[in-house]
């Protein structure tokens, strides 16, 4: 199938080079020349493991990349919109690249299309494409569909090849079928994953809420597990062994329950205010979802008086951060609360010394920190060397599996502060090391 995916961003990309690995044709359009001279030159212009390494495997004619849409779409059956929807005024989302994109389709198309939102959009909102692209071009032939992504940053292709469902949200079986037909070489595993994928086929405003609603419910799992945490420090509790026993029933399930200082990422907070906000323009209020959102600012500011205390405690003023992306796997510091856990602290008192370090989030958080007097350093145990407090803030497998022998001989810091309790308190203890973590005093 001759697919264009418009948007060569983390979902975009992923997609458009899972799509050409499973078979299809592929053109990949972003309005960025320099991401699409990049990736013609067969580089990736973001961190995601392994896809570098599936592109290069990909018959080079089975996926190009322009910055030319009229092109891209000329001959093309499937349009899959992957652009931005950031948060705009008031936690709206902004979908004016999605209009923008809708428009060229209308003007550049002469047959038959089908246009697949896969951009994370209010409900409602593909009807809204529909009715623009009538506006703009009467005499084409399309027809719209609601296709949302599950992919996690990190590990987006194994998100696509071992999707647990596929949802799509369509108008006809004409829709449902060419991307039931898209979807097989997966939906049937061999070649790609394991063929356990659902075909889920709705109706498209459901389709778009299911998104909300995912991303919504696993927000709240995480608010859940870091307030039970809370709860835990209070009582004299375990959460590891709380989040490990509650895992065990399969209604709960034991993924994200992994307690940490709050969720972060370009998905989650947008997504929640996006949803919170639609809801309230229809007059429902979404008050579980709503305290989510609360719960989860409201920690970062706790996890930040947290450091503070500890380093009254140590009459010292020197912190290093190890991590800075807003969860391990990625380059991404979009909403990093590692990022915002040193703003906060910093506008608490400004006369702490912060060293920060990350496997490969440091020119990111250079950009994101510009304004704030951070020194930075990727060797995480010289980066560690003169501070009298070491945070873990993101939970890379590197910093669970740092040399703590090591890591003594590196600094002198006498203690370390797990906010995402990656590190085993006895090995820490018997280093030398007085070992604070989440969820257990
Ligand atoms: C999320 C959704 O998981 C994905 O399905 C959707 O398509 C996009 O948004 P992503 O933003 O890449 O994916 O990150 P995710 O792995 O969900 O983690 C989000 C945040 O929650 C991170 O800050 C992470 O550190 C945190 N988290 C995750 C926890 O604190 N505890 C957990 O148990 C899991």
């Amino acid at each position: 199938m001759k697919i264009t995916v418009l948007g060569t961003g983390y979902v975009g990309l992923v997609s458009g080079v899972c799509f050409a690995a499973i078979g299809h044709d592929v053109t990949c359009v972003d309005i960025d020349d320099s991401k699409i001279s990049l990736l013609q030159g067969g580089e990736i212009p973001i961190y995601e493991p392994g896809l570098s390494e599936l592109l290069a495997k990909i018959n080079k004619s089975s996926i190009n990349f322009t910055s030319n849409l009229s092109l891209a779409l000329h001959e093309c059956e499937v349009i899959f919109l992957a652009v931005g929807t950031p948060e705009g005024e008031d936690g709206v989302a902004d979908l004016s690249f999605i209009f923008e994109a809708a428009k060229q389709i209308a003007r550049s198309s002469t047959s038959y299309k089908l246009v697949v939102t896969k951009s994370t959009v209010p409900p409602g909102t593909n009807f809204k494409i529909r009715d623009l692209i009538r506006r703009e071009n009467s005499n084409i032939e399309f027809d719209i569909a609601s296709n949302p992504e599950f992919l996690r940053e990190g590990c987006a292709i194994s998100d696509f090849m071992e999707a647990d469902r596929v949802v799509i949200g369509t108008e006809n079986k004409r829709a449902e079928d060419v991307l039931k037909s898209i979807y097989t070489p997966i939906l049937n595993g061999g070649r790609f994953g394991s063929g356990k994928a659902k075909f889920l086929a709705t109706d498209i405003i459901t389709a778009e809420l299911i998104k909300y609603a995912s991303n919504s419910f696993l927000a709240a799992k995480i608010c859940f597990i870091n307030e039970m945490a809370d709860l835990c420090e209070i009582v004299g509790g375990n959460v590891n062994e709380l989040s490990y026993a509650i895992g065990l029933d399969k209604r709960i399930g034991d993924k994200f329950l992994n307690p940490g200082p709050g969720f972060g990422g370009s998905c989650f907070p947008k997504d929640i205010n996006a949803i919170v906000n639609f809801a309230k323009s229809n007059n429902c209020h979404l008050s579980i979802i709503e305290s989510t959102l609360k719960s989860n600012d409201h920690r970062i500011k706790k996890m930040a008086r947290r450091v503070l205390s500890k380093l009254d405690s140590l009459g010292g003023k020197k912190i290093t951060f190890l991590g800075l992306a807003f969860k391990g796997g990625t380059d991404d510091v979009r909403c990093s609360p590692s990022i915002q856990i040193i703003t906060v602290l910093l506008q608490l008192d400004n006369t702490i010394k912060i060293m920060a370090s990350d496997v490969c989030a440091i020119e990111g958080a250079k950009i994101a920190l510009r304004d704030l007097p951070v020194k930075f350093e990727a060797d995480m145990y010289l980066a560690c060397a003169d501070a009298d407090l070491i945070i873990i803030a993101t939970e890379w497998e590197d910093y669970g599996k740092i040399d703590l022998l090591k890591l003594r001989e590196s600094t002198k810091a006498s203690t370390i502060l797990d906010l995402r309790n990656v590190l085993n308190a006895k090995e820490v203890r018997s280093a030398g090391f007085v070992y604070k973590c989440i969820g257990i005093t």
